[in-house]
């Protein structure tokens, strides 16, 4: 067998292998082939000269501590049924690993449906992907804003404000991508049924709606963003005027704070998790990337790390963490006091694990003072949050 980059011409085979994986037509729909797409790298498995696998990684960035950090989505893992369980699958991600790190995405992100594959290979479970299903009279609940929220309907010209205000948000919630790379395209958001917006005194968008309404009597949203609790009441308000055709809304659960703080959530009800799994893959970049709001505020320390991970060995081996001056860097050398494996790398990043958490998993070593300062650092745990599948 051999591994490759993906070349022209390898389209229809690997429609092939993701129509057997994932379902579909047998005819493609031509935006679903990857050479229709933009904003990506992949690599292929051949065997016999026959295409057995294939392994797509999508550009994005993701924020953490406020900054936008390079990022490998990996998407479309598929194998020929007739070769699984030989290794082709991890081989996909073998190659796929340093092509990341010779692009500068320092962390990778994927939505695992076989967790174990990807943590023999370093990821571990991170953040939070979540729908609720809610019956549409439960919005009726909520305390009315004090002025009737007014809203739009959006066009072309509105998506850089709308960017904007997501942007404003995203960079607030650790996990979330900022859409801005090749991906992504602003005019995307206008593809759905329902792209409604509150607009400021000043023309800035206060906060918005995405939902399709499919056949049926459900109503699916994708963003709710608002970045103030009168804009996310009122949004949340016109969801409630919904009721009478709906039985129900599927809420793609975006922002914490209206989840959390503002929903009447009743006793029970259900959420649907996707979650996602994290790995850095190149230490001292990924830090030199991400946003360390609390830096300012520590004095001056060093934790001095050992990493093992033997499937990047370009960031395994002894590292000196410094903070100085409100600045992270991670520079070689030091004691290697304390001992993370590679799994252990990706939630102890993104803050979504504390370093009690990794040491009753397995995944940490460290003694009590340097495990309480790499807790300080990410402020660690609180959840992280992905508002996009892929
Ligand atoms: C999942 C898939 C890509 C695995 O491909 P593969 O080439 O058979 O994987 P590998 O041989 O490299 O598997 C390595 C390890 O991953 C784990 N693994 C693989 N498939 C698994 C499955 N379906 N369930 C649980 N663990 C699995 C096992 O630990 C396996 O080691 P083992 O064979 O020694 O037990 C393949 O079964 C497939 O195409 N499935 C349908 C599409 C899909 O689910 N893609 C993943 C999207 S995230």
């Amino acid at each position: 067998m051999i591994v490759r980059p993906y070349r022209d011409g390898d389209d229809e085979n690997i429609y092939r292998l993701a129509r057997l994986a994932f379902g579909g037509p047998r005819e493609p729909n031509p935006e679903t082939l990857w050479s229709n797409q933009r904003g990506w790298h992949g690599v292929v498995a051949e065997d016999a000269n026959k295409l057995v696998g294939a392994l797509k990684v999508r550009d994005y960035r993701q924020f953490f501590g406020g900054r936008a950090v390079p990022m490998g989505g990996v998407a479309s893992v598929a194998v020929d049924p007739h070769a699984r369980g030989h290794g082709v699958a991890t081989a996909l991600i073998d190659a796929a690993l340093p092509a990341m790190r010779e692009r500068g995405q320092v962390i990778s992100a994927l939505y695992p449906s076989v967790p174990p594959l990807y943590r023999a290979r370093g990821w571990e479970q991170t953040g939070d992907y979540q729908r609720a299903k809610l019956r549409p009279e439960l919005f009726a609940l909520l305390p009315k804003p004090a002025t009737r929220l007014v809203l739009q309907r959006a066009t072309k010209d509105d998506l850089p404000a709308i960017h904007a205000t997501y942007l404003q948000f995203a960079s607030t919630v650790d996990g979330m991508l900022d859409r801005s790379t090749d991906s992504f395209t602003l005019t995307g958001l206008l593809e759905v049924d329902v792209v409604e917006f509150a607009a400021g005194p000043d023309g800035s968008v206060r906060g918005y709606l995405t939902a399709d309404r499919p056949e049926g009597e459900r109503l699916v949203t994708y963003d709710l963003v608002a970045l103030d609790a009168e804009t996310a009441l009122g949004l949340l308000a016109n969801l409630g005027r919904w009721t009478g055709i709906m039985t129900e809304i599927s809420l793609r659960i975006v922002d914490p704070a209206w989840w959390q703080l503002l929903m009447p959530l009743p006793v029970l009800h259900d959420v649907v998790n996707h979650p996602w799994m994290l790995r850095v893959v190149d230490l001292p970049a990924a830090i030199a990337a991400r946003g360390w709001p609390a830096a300012a505020y520590l004095s001056s320390f060093t934790v001095d790390l050992e990493v093992v991970d033997g499937h990047a060995p370009w960031h395994a081996g002894r590292h000196r963490l410094v903070v100085d001056g409100g600045k992270v860097t991670c520079e070689p050398g030091g004691s290697g006091a304390v001992r993370m494996s590679a799994r252990a790398l990706g939630p102890w990043f993104a803050g979504s694990a504390d370093t009690a958490m990794l040491r009753r998993a397995g995944l940490l070593e460290a003694l009590p003072v340097d495990a309480h300062l790499l807790d300080l650092l990410t402020g660690a745990p609180h959840p992280a949050r992905m508002a996009d599948s892929f």
